[in-house]
């Protein structure tokens, strides 16, 4: 069927889970970004509009991530006709939400279903990957779990070291976003470009015991192998304002631990039922409002579809 118009909808995300990095991440319910794509004759791609950035992604299409992902689409397919398309942002950006990789991934499964979907979903990671490689390199731990959902190990960044993870029934998490903005590469550029044989069977054990824990259920063991992390949350934390007072907040109010969303500054409770959740938001919110910081907090659960086609005529 010949569509002209599509619409399509993809999840926050958050990667690493803690210990992980760039191999193990998150979708998350209830966030997302929109985008929609129409064909027109010329051959470029044009962004008509990008809303809920404050102006701040880059309207040309050869740097910004959404238009890059669906180039290499029309690319990859010989389509020589150009699109027009419009982005609904409704993640922050520099947030630790994936928000790069939604605007990604909208872009190319709204364009896969104008192309009446030559690609099956997962296989529509490699375009993803090449938007949002322009702004933070070659990892799919935000992309794999924006289009697909779920919980997501990349052991690199090929559809078949995609790997489904079970998703604890209890799983409920708090999220705290402080207005702060901590870009990616950046973020990246500030890590050990080394580390010790000891840390290296250290890290390995603690995604073990992570990948472990959630095929037993064990949300206690999960929070434990996500805070263990000795090369990247010592790196990153001076970034991440009141990492320590959240923590200790959020664990009062009966979580089991945080980690930091991606690069941050999110941070991530992990609690087991909702009260909890909802207790350890307002526990994290309290903690910004006291140093009259602002700060987006809520209670969310894992997103287990990834993007959807909202419309398509
Ligand atoms: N794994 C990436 C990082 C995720 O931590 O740099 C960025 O969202």
């Amino acid at each position: 069927m010949a569509f002209s118009r599509a619409e399509a909808y993809a999840p926050a995300s958050v990667a690493n889970l803690g210990v992980g990095f760039d191999i193990l991440g998150m979708a998350l319910e209830g966030m997302g970004d929109r985008a929609i794509v129409e064909f027109q004759d010329s051959p470029e791609i044009v962004i008509t509009d990008i809303q809920g950035d404050g102006g701040k992604l880059p309207r040309d299409p050869g740097l910004n991530v959404a238009s890059v992902s669906a180039r290499a689409l029309l690319d990859q397919v010989g389509e020589k006709r150009g699109l027009k398309m419009k982005l609904i942002k409704g993640l922050p950006l520099a947030s630790g939400l994936g928000s790069s990789a939604a605007s990604a991934v909208v872009a190319v499964v709204a364009l896969n279903k104008l192309l009446d979907e030559p690609f099956a979903r997962q296989d529509l990671l490699p375009f993803c990957l090449e938007g949002e490689a322009l702004v933070s390199g070659y990892h799919a731990d935000n992309v794999a779990p924006s289009l697909l959902g779920g919980i997501i190990l990349v052991a690199g960044i090929t559809v078949d070291a995609i790997q489904f993870l079970p998703i604890p029934d209890e799983l409920h998490l708090a999220l705290a976003t402080p207005a702060v903005q901590v870009p990616t590469n950046g973020a990246r550029e500030i890590l050990p470009k080394q580390i010790s044989l000891k840390t290296m069977i250290h890290q390995s054990g603690a995604v073990a015991q992570l990948v472990d824990a959630l095929h037993r259920g064990d949300l206690k063991a999960l929070g434990a192998a996500m805070e263990k992390d000795k090369v990247i949350e010592p790196a990153r934390a001076f970034l991440m304002p009141m990492l320590d007072e959240v923590r200790a907040r959020a664990k009062q109010a009966g979580a089991i631990s945080v980690f930091i969303g991606g690069a941050g500054p999110t941070l991530c409770a992990v609690c087991d039922r909702q009260s909890v959740a909802e207790a350890t938001v307002s526990a994290m919110k309290s903690v910004y409002s006291e140093v009259g910081m602002r700060c987006d907090a809520r209670s969310v659960r894992v997103d287990r579809r990834g993007a959807i086609v909202l419309d398509a005529r």
